[in-house]
């Protein structure tokens, strides 16, 4: 494969998407955890173009803000109004007066495009001399979709717009994939004479093909599995496309040796490292930024987000969000963890406990049903059951500092800001207001009242034995 660099790729993005039916433009709607034209940006970029164009219009402030959020190199020029994809793409080349070379042509709603897929357009285009090389697909229902049409020889003719298109023209399966490899001055020629006479009353890019074609100029066509070239239109095509591309990253994950249990239901965004033999066990999902480390163990029915997991972690059926989970720690099950959490090496956050912005230290266990918000724990501490940290007094949060060594008893309440010094105890049920030393124990006066014989008293209808 060569390396031949395009000196423009530019990529479609002004159009509204209105089979959508939302208020997010279409680009910016998301699989994997990346916009669509975060996708396609980054299959731009990776063939290190001169010049990357990204054409906005529809919602154009906010797909443009979106754009140098992905790519600050990327340049978004305006198409006003938005009067087709050929329009599209000669407003895009306004800006680059005397660009030689191959121009390639992406759609900011065809996601699943890999570099690869337009590195050999590219380097067939230009082995080819064509004009204009298409990217087609074989699919079984083209439905929507340009359908290239064929001379007796097989070469290309010309692509005919599904609207416009006879019944015996729409039998065709060979589809348009919308992605052209062209040669910069016979594209910016045939720009120049597209019409608007069709169907949608718009300059379609595709009718590029039909003019070179007529010019005597030279066509070139390369096909791509359909599984790369889907188009996204409306909210079920973008469903079937995150089908398609979590099944592709899994399988890399897979291949470089993560055990998936059940790709079924396991959805790994695009921006997740995952190391070898880590394990993904049915129902798990893991957002951008999660990273999980060698032979820990994740799920079942676990959603991670921007968490690192390290080595020999155990997170089960939990919500983690923005957390670090440190090696050997366990997590769940039942358990949410959210932004700023640090669990130490071989910390434990067990059932149905809750963990705002702070630090468990190494060894120290949450066991059971608690709350622990804005704290910091030392080293080999234990937290009784059912303890809350708390951390907001209605105005303002506050820090709580727990030290190592330390036994917070069963259902005590700490009322921060305040500190528990290292090898302290407390007693159960405890309401910790003011610091306790280090290798204190601090109880609080809720002294027990026994009074014999009350329900016999007070209550003889419910005494033991006589109902
Ligand atoms: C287009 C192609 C069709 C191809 C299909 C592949 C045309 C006329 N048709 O059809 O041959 O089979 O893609 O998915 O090109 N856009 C602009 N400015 C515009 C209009 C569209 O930037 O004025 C952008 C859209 O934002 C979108 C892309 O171009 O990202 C394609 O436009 P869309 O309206 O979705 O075209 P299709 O009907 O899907
Ligand atoms: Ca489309």
């Amino acid at each position: 494969m060569t390396d031949a660099r395009p000196a423009a790729v530019v990529v479609l993005a002004a159009g509204e998407g209105t089979r959508m039916r939302s208020a997010t433009p279409k680009v910016l709607h998301e699989l994997a955890g990346r916009s669509m034209l975060g996708h396609v940006v980054a299959t731009a970029r990776a063939l290190a173009p001169e010049h990357l164009v990204v054409v906005v219009g529809h919602a154009r402030e906010q797909v443009a803000a979106h754009l140098a959020g992905l790519d600050a190199e990327a340049r978004p020029v305006v198409q006003e109004p938005q009067n087709g994809t050929g329009h599209a793409v000669r407003v895009a080349l306004d800006g680059l007066d005397h660009l030689e070379g191959t121009v390639v042509v992406l759609l900011g709603d065809a996601p699943l495009l890999t570099a690869d897929a337009v590195r050999v357009l590219v380097a067939e285009h230009e082995r080819a001399g064509a004009a204009t090389t298409l990217l087609s697909s074989l699919v079984d229902d083209p439905t929507g979709y340009g359908r290239v049409l064929r001379d007796a020889e097989g070469q290309v003719l010309r692509v005919v717009e599904h609207k416009d298109a006879t019944d015996e023209e729409r039998a065709v399966r060979e589809v348009a994939t919308g992605v052209y490899a062209f040669a910069a001055g016979p594209l910016r020629e045939a720009l120049g004479r597209l019409s608007t006479d069709n169907a949608q009353g718009e300059e379609y890019l595709p009718d590029v093909v039909g003019l070179h074609r007529a010019a005597g100029l030279r066509l070139h066509a390369v096909t791509a599995p359909a599984a790369e070239t889907g188009g996204v239109n409306d909210r079920v095509q973008l469903a079937a496309a995150a089908r398609l591309l979590r099944d592709r990253l899994l399988q890399q994950h897979m291949r470089a040796g993560v055990a998936v249990v059940d790709p079924e239901t396991t959805w790994v965004d695009a921006d997740v490292v995952l190391a070898p033999d880590c394990t993904l066990l049915p129902g798990v999902q893991l957002h951008a930024g999660t990273t999980v480390a060698t032979g820990a163990v994740v799920g079942p029915d676990s959603t991670l987000r921007a968490t690192r997991v390290g080595e020999g972690a155990r997170v089960v059926r939990s919500h983690v969000d923005g957390a670090e989970v440190g090696p050997g720690a366990t997590v769940g099950p039942f358990t949410y963890l959210r932004p700023g959490t640090v669990l130490g090496e071989g910390a434990k956050a067990g059932a149905f406990v809750e963990v705002k912005a702070s630090e468990v230290g190494a060894g120290s266990k949450v066991p059971h049903l608690s709350y622990v918000g804005d704290a910091v724990i030392g080293d080999r501490t234990n937290i009784g059951a059912g303890t809350i940290v708390f951390n907001y007094d209605g105005r303002q949060k506050h820090r709580t500092r727990i030290g190592s060594d330390a036994k917070v008893g069963g259902h005590n309440s700490l009322v921060a800001p305040v500190e528990v010094g290292d090898g302290a105890y407390t007693g159960a049920g405890t309401v910790v207001r003011e610091d306790v030393p280090p290798g204190a124990l601090a109880v609080s006066e809720n002294t027990q009242r026994t009074i014999e014989g009350w329900v016999a008293q007070k209550r003889p209808a419910a005494t033991p034995g006589e109902s």
